[in-house]
């Protein structure tokens, strides 16, 4: 199989990845609906919201403090760094991630679309002005947004919020190009991330998944490649490589 998708790769133009919070579990970042996934008893989806900020912001901060912690522990592992070398592969290629932990950044990939913002960015809960400063807030003491008084919060999407529209946008333009498609390391049913790879599927895009578990995507894609991607991306990009190289 590594064979047939590094000949398709070397055939494409277009290439579109879009990855999850699998690329990241390798560096020890927790994954959301992993048995790691919880905060104390809280799950994602009761943390992640504006009700949740409006009633509780101290709690939202202590957890927000604690996984910006967790990530400026980490590197980037060898599928993050894969990913990178991958991108040389295309005459046009587009790293979509749902990922707010900026791994693919540090390992040097470029334009990035982080759909869903970035965990060490700050903004007013008002006026949605960057604030820019990547120091833990002090939950006890949430600062007060200098131009209109509102707290700060961090630059994520929280579920029930709409995605940046200008990169929702690129990423739906791209995938409707992509001759290949790659789903890393995400459950694939948080919309509209979604359907980014079913989008790309249905305009002709050769569907790649890689992911241990079976997904919603697994039925629909081309090749599914259960494994980590950790392992499996430097192992295809070995084979591409060799093969450019013959
Ligand atoms: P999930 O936690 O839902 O899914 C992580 C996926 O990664 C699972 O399907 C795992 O099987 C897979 N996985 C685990 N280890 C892996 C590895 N080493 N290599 C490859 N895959 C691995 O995370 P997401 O799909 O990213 O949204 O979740 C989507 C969104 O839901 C998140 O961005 C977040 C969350 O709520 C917001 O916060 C708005």
């Amino acid at each position: 199989m590594l064979e047939k998708v590094a000949e398709i790769i070397k055939d494409a133009r277009r290439g579109v990845v879009l990855t999850g919070a699998g690329i990241s579990a390798e560096s020890g970042v927790p994954t959301f609906r992993g048995q790691d996934g919880l905060w104390k008893q809280y799950r994602p989806e009761e943390l992640a919201t504006m009700e949740a900020f409006r009633t509780e912001p101290q709690l939202v901060w202590e957890w927000y403090n604690w996984r910006r912690g967790l990530i400026r522990q980490v590197e980037p592992n060898p599928g993050h760094h894969a990913l990178v070398d991958l991108a040389a592969h295309f005459d046009d290629f587009a790293l979509v991630t749902q990922n707010v932990d900026g791994l693919h950044r540090q390992a040097g990939s470029k334009l990035v679309l982080e759909l869903h913002g970035n965990i060490m960015r700050s903004k007013c809960v008002e006026c949605q002005r960057l604030y820019e400063s990547e120091e833990d807030i002090d939950p006890g003491n949430i600062p007060a947004c200098p131009e209109c008084g509102g707290k700060i919060r961090p630059d994520v999407v929280w579920f029930g919020e709409m995605l940046p529209a200008d990169v929702i946008r690129e990423a739906f333009e791209k995938s409707e190009q992509a001759d290949v498609f790659f789903s890393i390391g995400t459950s694939a049913i948080v919309h509209p991330a979604a359907s980014l790879p079913m989008t790309a599927k249905r305009a002709g895009a050769i569907l790649v998944e890689i992911n241990p578990e079976r997904t919603p995507l697994s039925e629909l894609a081309d090749f599914c490649f259960c494994e980590k991607s950790g392992f499996l991306l430097p192992s295809l990009l070995a084979v591409l490589e060799s093969s450019t190289r013959a």
